[in-house]
């Protein structure tokens, strides 16, 4: 079972930031997940709309642009990164989903994993785009079939990872709240993988792994890893 740093390690770091990223790779997470908004021309990593829960700004995100938000303070010294400088940081040393908050132009991210996988370490089976936003995965799959998406949800639908299949997606990634067994069973037919966030239990962690989930997303990858691999 894969385990990812939820918004990089954070509970180790101020979330989404640099320094989130440096502990999740030093915990040795098989892969890092975090929030993509799109601020004019750039790609920036950050959660909420609003800039005021994890940041000494006020406001919507959206009103800003790059260089107000550059300068805000997340705390430890931290800044809101681009993209851009978390795939230098990574550079191919575990897998990313990059999960798709807030991002109109669907090339902006193709262009980043291009340049990444021709100039970085990285391969294209590296990245994983999430989403809530299903509409937005159906163009990026149009555009860039060759890069795996997948579908988030925080539901239990009728018909369960159908939605997913439909989208053509590599997985289903689905809160722990919406989980059963069944969704797990009903995936794994579609041959879809299935992921949960965001999990931190030890007795949720294990009860996945013996469902075979097979991927989680868990803020302090070093304690997953070490409940789950010992
Ligand atoms: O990608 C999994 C998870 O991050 C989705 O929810 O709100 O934590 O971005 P959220
Ligand atoms: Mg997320």
């Amino acid at each position: 079972m894969l385990v990812f740093a939820h918004r990089g390690a954070s509970s180790h770091a101020p979330e989404n930031t640099l320094l989130a990223m440096e502990k999740a790779l030093e915990q040795q997470a098989d892969g890092i997940e975090m929030d993509v908004q799109q601020i004019g021309n750039e790609l920036v990593i950050f959660h909420d709309r609003i800039l005021s829960r994890n940041s000494n700004g006020t406001g919507l995100v959206k009103e800003h642009n790059l260089k107000a938000l550059q300068a805000l303070d997340l705390g430890e010294g931290q800044s809101i990164p681009t993209l851009w400088q978390v795939l230098n940081l990574v550079n191919g040393q575990c897998l990313l989903n990059l999960e798709i908050k807030d991002v109109t132009d669907v090339s902006l991210v193709i262009c980043n994993i291009e340049r990444a996988v021709s100039e970085l370490a990285f391969n294209y089976t590296d990245f994983f785009i999430s989403s809530f936003d299903h509409h937005f995965l159906a163009k990026f799959k149009a555009l860039a079939p060759h890069i795996r998406i997948a579908a988030l949800t925080a539901s239990k639908p009728l018909k369960y990872a159908e939605f997913a299949e439909q989208l053509g997606a590599y997985s289903v990634n689905v809160d722990m709240c919406c989980l059963d067994e069944n969704f797990v069973q009903d995936a794994k037919q579609r041959g879809l993988k299935i992921m949960v966030y965001t999990v931190d239990e030890a007795k949720e962690l294990l009860k996945l792994k013996e469902w075979q989930v097979d991927g989680v997303f868990s803020n302090s990858p070093a304690n997953a890893l070490l409940v789950l691999r010992g």
